[in-house]
């Protein structure tokens, strides 16, 4: 697996995530990354680009999750959503242990996991091949000095805008004000994509489909959640 930081590439973005493992992974889940992860491990994006259509045949749509945490949303969305292939990216191991077990629990066949950085994946994804993005609750970093940290940087922005289908949607939310205003001003300045809010409570309330991680429930940041959704045209 990638994930050692020392390993990554002098032209490596920055990076975005903080810690890639914290406590001890369970041993049953630990178990899983031997049994369960070759089966819906995503081909390494270091090799070239992904073949989407290869990865389940039949599917019909394609969503991505950056940073999917401990799984909750994505496990959630791929057990109501059958027919779509669900791609989920996340560096951080203990996270991707705990979605395995979601995987497992849920027996969903429609899941890949990047266990690392979901800009390699963008990257190597062909341009139009999604129908969804979704980044829920990136990591805010919130001080100015670290605010090139953060995911949401034009070009990225802009790389993101490619590979939605005419029509496809990509969803950001965050709980940090801050990152909102960032967020909305370089999504706003990507060529392609359009704003789908007409309204305030478009922003400030949560999309019907919306899944509750126990990441959200701690409300870390410095106002309620903050929804914005936007399309390809
Ligand atoms: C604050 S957590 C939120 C987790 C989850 N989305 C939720 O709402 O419960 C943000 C997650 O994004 C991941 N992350 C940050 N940068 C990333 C990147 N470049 N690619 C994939 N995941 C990333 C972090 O490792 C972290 O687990």
């Amino acid at each position: 697996m990638t994930t050692d930081p020392s390993a990554r590439s002098p032209d490596a973005p920055l990076r975005s995530f903080g810690r890639i493992k914290s406590r001890a992974i369970k041993p049953r889940q630990a178990a899983l990354f031997d049994t369960l992860m070759p089966l819906v491990k995503l081909p390494d994006p270091a090799a070239g680009p992904i073949d989407v259509s290869a990865l389940m045949p039949g599917a019909q749509e394609v969503w991505l999750e950056i940073g999917f945490g401990g799984g909750e949303h994505l496990a959630v969305q791929a057990a109501r959503n059958p027919s779509a292939l669900m791609i989920g990216c996340e560096p951080f191991l203990n996270g991707v242990a705990s979605a395995l077990r979601h995987i497992e629990e849920g027996d969903l066949k429609n899941v890949r996991l990047h266990a690392d950085d979901a800009r390699a994946v963008v990257q190597a994804l062909p341009d139009g091949s999604l129908d969804r993005i979704m980044i829920l609750f990136p990591d805010p970093w919130h001080k100015a000095r670290h605010n090139k940290r953060r995911l949401i940087q034009p070009a990225f922005a802009a790389e993101l805008a490619r590979k939605l289908k005419p029509g496809g949607r990509l969803r950001f939310v965050t709980d940090w004000k801050d990152y909102a205003g960032w967020a909305l001003e370089r999504f706003l300045a990507t060529p392609g994509l359009v704003w789908l809010a007409d309204e305030t409570a478009d922003w400030k309330v949560a999309p019907e489909d919306h899944v509750v991680t126990r990441y959200e429930e701690k409300r870390l940041g410095d106002t309620d959640p903050l929804f914005l959704e936007f399309e390809r045209v």
